[in-house]
């Protein structure tokens, strides 16, 4: 039987409670006949370890992960550290490290939520929002000098190459291409930003001949906001750089009812390296440790972990088990204005796992 080597880092706040639940979730999978196991490996990165040992993950730790078929990621951040530290030192070294730079946020309104977009229909808002993930405003270039001094002066430096562009509009195109709607808009900023989102203008339009059978279009990205607002279902795919996709990311998973609810991939599509999987809500301190976080964001994630393994007949009965539970008003967490605990909504999923019928998934 296949087994999936599977890293599990929860980092900080409430990852290390979605992530257990995660684990559980795809173990009560894999123990209903699915035709394949996990053998999963816990690191302990993130603040707490950063407080023992001055960094948020041991210097050789891509070593230990290099191998593994997948990561399941919680979340990186603690109060008592500064974000720029905890970022750098954990998250995006791995995604740097690893060359995972399509980032991929599907956001649907699920069965029983209630989304704030009153004039349009739950199934008018299905998008896939592609982040480029490695380089452009996260590069990490720039520099701080003279601090303190009335002459101070920094810069973030927002770094795009044409290589690094070419193969996020391809792996955007590819997406669209594989969606019934076939429809691509493309974020730009090229009337602010005149050189590299002009050339990100110019790449896109390039590597669009690729895919006659796509329809596409551009838009500048505040106006992509109102769009998504005022037109939902005028957008399918959507790719944009690194930050404007942070941006509009947090927009959509709000438009579809809850951050607690949308899933990340964080995708090497050249399988050189794990690819990590992990929900888009972030830490939480305020309310961890209380049993009150929305598990939903990383049963997704997994969801996204198991297409990614070729497992697609598991990853559908996730995703359908998934939507049985959010349909059901009492097992929505505080996020959805439901009193369920993480531990209840976990449950529930792996209850229907069980009952699903053997062979059917
Ligand atoms: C995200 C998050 C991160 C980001 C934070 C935690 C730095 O907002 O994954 O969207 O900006 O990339
Ligand atoms: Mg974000």
């Amino acid at each position: 039987m296949k087994t999936y080597k599977i890293a599990c880092i929860p980092g900080d706040g409430i990852g290390q409670e979605v992530v257990p639940a995660g684990q559980t979730v795809l173990a009560a999978l894999a123990a209903a006949g699915s035709g394949f196991k996990f053998d999963f490996e816990n690191f302990g990165w993130g603040g707490d370890w950063f407080r023992a040992h001055g960094e948020m993950m041991p210097a050789a730790g891509l070593d230990a992960l290099r191998d593994k078929d997948a990561i399941l990621f919680g979340s990186a951040g603690d109060p008592h550290i500064p974000d720029h530290i905890t970022l750098w030192g954990l998250r995006l070294k791995i995604c740097q490290g690893f060359d995972q730079y399509a980032n991929v946020r599907p956001t649907r309104i699920l069965p029983g939520i209630d989304a704030p977009l009153k004039r349009c229909q739950p199934a008018d808002l299905d998008w896939v929002i592609v982040r480029e993930n490695s380089e452009g405003e996260y590069s990490g270039v720039g520099g701080r000098v003279h601090q303190g001094q009335p002459i101070e002066a920094a810069t973030d430096l927002s770094m795009m190459t044409r290589a690094g562009v070419e193969r996020i509009m391809r792996y955007a195109f590819r997406l669209a291409q594989s969606r019934p709607r076939k429809l691509l808009t493309v974020v730009t900023k090229s009337n602010a930003q005149r050189h590299a989102m002009v050339m990100w203008d110019e790449i896109a339009l390039q590597i669009s001949k690729e895919f006659p059978d796509v329809q596409w279009d551009k838009e500048l990205v505040d106006a992509a906001t109102a769009r998504m607002v005022n037109r939902p279902a005028s957008l399918d795919t959507l790719v944009a750089t690194n930050l404007h996709a942070d941006i509009l990311s947090d927009l959509a998973a709000a438009l579809a009812g809850s951050l607690g609810i949308a899933p990340t991939a964080n995708i090497d599509p050249e399988r050189r390296y794990p690819s990590m999987f992990e929900p888009i809500h972030g830490s939480a301190f305020d309310i961890m440790g209380k049993g009150l976080a929305n598990p939903v964001g990383t049963f997704w994630s997994c969801v996204m972990l198991l297409e990614h393994l070729g497992e697609l007949d598991a990853a559908r009965l996730l995703m359908q088990v998934i939507e049985q539970v959010t349909a059901d008003p009492a097992l929505h967490t505080r996020d959805l204005g439901g009193s369920a605990s993480t531990q209840q909504v976990t449950q529930a999923v792996c209850e229907r796992i069980a009952a699903a019928p053997a062979g059917r998934h």
